[in-house]
């Protein structure tokens, strides 16, 4: 027999069996890690399919109420809504936006009623109400306007904190909007609604399905959607920490960077650089491209999924927004039980 290697090093050992493996797992996924995204629309008899992603629905006020007591049941404390509105409630000012009677407003309502135990985060940003898709209002040259959108956007939060939701995010990467959200939802007595701020919120062409999801892409019709003069230009991570530190002085609870797969450099400085909570948002192109792989027979959905969420959590992220949220926590159960 050939001596052993004089090796005092052998990290092998330790990968040995299931039992060391699990004993030195460094990161862990669990259903509270996840918040799960979800659509919402008027006039649905059924819950309608999304084709670019698969096994994702829209769903009316009633069917999004059971969606939810579903997924509390799976241990999900946090969904993420985002309001999918006909093309006749949309004008260029979004004017939609700020009406107590609009879709996501009933939606809270009936979701704080009927599932008090989920914690609601809504969006705020102006591209569901846009007849142009963007996610604000436009100048006379076709620019987002930065300031008169950070006032519509003010009044937006003011309006979803009234109305039951108890995260307000905005998405829309203005200037200046998380201090001046924070300061009208103080002045309205808001002072324990938590912004999660879209720090690091890149011009990401991840988003396709997204926008065909909620319609805004139908909006703009046929010239692409263009958000680069707002979100960040994925060659940059120094402009990111940036945006960052800006929402963090103005007020920000939470800071997010989205993309989350192809963005964890970013995600990883950010967690050395802040104290506060980050969440990381795997979008509809991420989740698109596994599913459509899946699909194909070329990767495993479920390991691959997996995969995905764990390197998001290791590289820095507290929560992780993901279309799989509620397949993951099904699956978390099911080995629970199993063991
Ligand atoms: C816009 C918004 C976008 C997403 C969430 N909020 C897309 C965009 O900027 O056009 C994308 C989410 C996803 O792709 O899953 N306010």
């Amino acid at each position: 027999m050939p001596s052993p290697l004089a090796l005092t090093r052998r990290p092998r050992r330790l990968r040995a069996s299931q039992n060391l493996r699990d004993l030195v797992q460094e990161t862990h996924l669990t259903a509270a890690d996840l918040i799960a995204p979800l659509f919402v629309k008027d006039n649905l008899s059924e819950p309608e399919a999304i084709v670019s992603m698969p096994g994702v629905f829209r769903f009316n006020p009633d069917q999004l109420v059971t969606e939810c007591l579903a997924l509390s049941k799976l241990g999900i404390r946090a969904v993420a809504l985002f309001p999918c509105l006909p093309a006749t409630s949309k004008d260029a000012a979004g004017t939609e936006a700020l009406d107590p009677a609009n879709l996501l407003c009933r939606t809270l309502r009936q979701l704080k009623k009927s599932v008090p135990e989920m914690t609601l985060i809504t969006d705020v940003a102006l591209d569901p109400y846009t007849s142009h898709g963007q996610d604000g209002v436009l100048d006379e040259k076709r620019e987002v306007d930065n300031d008169r959108t950070v006032e519509i956007l003010s009044r937006m939060a003011v309006l979803h904190a009234k109305t039951g939701s108890d995260v307000v995010a905005p998405s829309d990467m203005m200037d200046g909007r998380i201090a001046a959200i924070r300061q009208a939802l103080d002045a309205s007595g808001f002072t324990q609604t938590v912004i999660l701020a879209y720090s690091a919120k890149f011009a990401s062409a991840y988003y396709g399905p997204f926008r065909e999801a909620v319609g805004s892409k139908a909006a703009a019709g046929p010239i692409s959607l263009d958000k680069r003069g707002y979100q960040l230009n994925p060659g940059n991570s120094r402009e990111a920490l940036l945006e960052a530190r800006l929402d963090e002085e103005e007020g920000a609870d939470i800071l997010m960077v989205k993309p989350a797969g192809p963005y964890l450099d970013i995600l990883q400085r950010l967690r050395q650089e802040t104290s506060l909570p980050l969440a990381a948002y795997q979008v509809s192109g991420e989740y698109a491209q596994i599913q459509a792989a899946a699909q194909l027979g070329w990767l495993d959905l479920e390991k691959t999924r997996d995969e995905s969420l764990l390197a998001i959590k290791r590289a820095g992220a507290n929560m992780i927004l993901t279309y799989f949220a509620k397949d993951v926590a099904e699956a978390l159960q099911k080995n629970l039980s199993g063991h």
